[in-house]
């Protein structure tokens, strides 16, 4: 059956996986990509899908509800898929107003719209999703009660590699008390709380996803594993923060992508599903294998970059571990991670290695000023 779909934020990193998804799967749906194009937003990272005619593209701020409502009215949209955010948790510390502005303020004016919309409609909510992407970090920080790793509970592809620990007993699951500790997981568990009161108080159709760290080709390189790539194809120092001893649980975007799609199809409403690997990895070993794997593949000899590893002040309140318990949506939805962490590392650094205009296209300019003050600063 036809749909029409907005995805705010389809120019960023999990939006462009997104938008390629559905577009690609779905020919008879179309697919509006809505997005401000910030310093995050690019439309490179869709080259393949922008002649598609089931594709559109329209360059606007999630913010401003009568444009949004006026599309959403234009469009007749039946569904939105909401990734539009201020991500960068190092952004929110120095510039948390902007991360309140568009996380919060920003979906509450698309939930406005939607009910707007839909409420002017024959059929009502019959039919309609408002479908938000959230993050883990909503939850706050786990205990490392097991510094050295145990077995986790359950395994997953993403975690049966080598390496295939928990760094403690406790996880992460859809009725964990919200305690979020950085200005952006504070403006994300806002927004959260807004679309399940928009459920709650109003009727619209939502469901809320609670995802772990994604990692792939198209993330903006101020992020751990990009910004690593780059540093040690060209030599310059890796800062670590504190001890590298955080730990986080990675997946290969385009699993999360087609959990989104699973979700968005066959998810109850109402309900919140959380995206994880039981693939907890320690920052410190994750940027050891960075290295030995952009050596390996720049043909240098394995390792020989490890002293441009360089431990500099921690970020302000660190959040020393997230863990996702995503059994839920393994159980009801049959999910599963699709690639174990160490083949998505590899054709990760593969493409960043591969795409070097992207990710000089994408850094020139005002980024690189602010890379080098952040980096000053500690
Ligand atoms: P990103 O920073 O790469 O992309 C964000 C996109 O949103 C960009 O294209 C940007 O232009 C757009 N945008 C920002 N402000 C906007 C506005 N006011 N109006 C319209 N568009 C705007 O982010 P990402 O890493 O792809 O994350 C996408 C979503 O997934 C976010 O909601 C994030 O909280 C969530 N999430 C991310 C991760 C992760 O590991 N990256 C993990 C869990 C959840
Ligand atoms: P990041 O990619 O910013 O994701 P998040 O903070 O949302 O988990 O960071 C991943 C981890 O890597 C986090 O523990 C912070 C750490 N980190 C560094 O040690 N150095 C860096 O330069 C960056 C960007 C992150």
């Amino acid at each position: 059956m036809s749909k029409t779909i907005i995805i705010t934020g389809g120019a960023g990193f999990i939006g462009s996986h997104v938008v390629r998804l559905f577009v690609n799967k779905y020919p008879d749906y179309r697919i509006i990509n809505l997005d401000k194009l910030t310093y995050a937003g690019n439309l490179s990272n869709l080259k393949d899908v922008e002649q598609k005619p089931n594709y559109k593209f329209v360059k606007m701020d999630i913010c401003d509800f009568p444009a949004v409502l006026k599309l959403m009215q234009d469009e007749q949209a039946d569904g939105i898929i909401h990734l539009a955010a201020e991500s960068h948790v190092d952004r929110s510390i120095k510039d948390p107003f902007s991360f309140a502005q568009t996380n919060v303020m920003g979906t509450l004016s698309l939930l406005q719209a939607a009910k707007a919309y839909w409420e002017s409609l024959p059929e009502k909510y019959e039919g309609k999703r408002f479908y938000h992407i959230s993050t883990d970090e909503v939850y706050g920080a786990l205990e490392m009660t097991n510094p050295e790793g145990i077995e986790p509970p359950f395994s997953t592809k993403a975690s049966s590699g080598a390496h295939h620990l928990a760094y403690g007993s406790a996880f992460f699951t859809e009725k964990t008390k919200y305690q979020p500790h950085s200005p952006y997981s504070a403006a994300k568990a806002s927004s959260d709380h807004f679309v399940r009161a928009f459920h709650d108080t109003f009727g619209l159709p939502t469901i809320v996803t609670n995802c772990s760290n994604n990692y792939g080709p198209y993330q903006f390189p101020e992020k751990l594993i990009p910004l690593f790539v780059n540093n040690i194809r060209h030599r310059k120092p890796l800062p670590v923060y504190g001890k590298g001893e955080n730990d986080r649980d990675w997946l290969y975007v385009e699993d999360p992508a087609r959990a989104i799609d699973l979700i968005f199809h066959k998810g109850q409403i109402a309900e919140t599903y959380n995206i994880g690997g039981f693939n907890e990895w320690k920052n410190i070993d994750i940027v050891k294998l960075l290295i030995k794997t952009t050596d390996r593949l720049l043909g240098r000899p394995e390792g020989v970059d490890m002293d441009l590893i360089t431990y500099v002040t921690d970020r302000a309140g660190h959040d020393l571990r997230y863990a996702i318990d995503s059994t839920k949506l393994q159980r009801e939805l049959g999910w599963e991670p699709s690639l174990q962490f160490e083949e998505g590392i590899e054709k990760t650094v593969r493409w960043y290695l591969d795409n070097q205009a992207w990710l000089d296209a994408v850094t020139s300019g005002d980024y690189q000023k602010y890379y080098e003050s952040m980096y000053q600063g500690r």
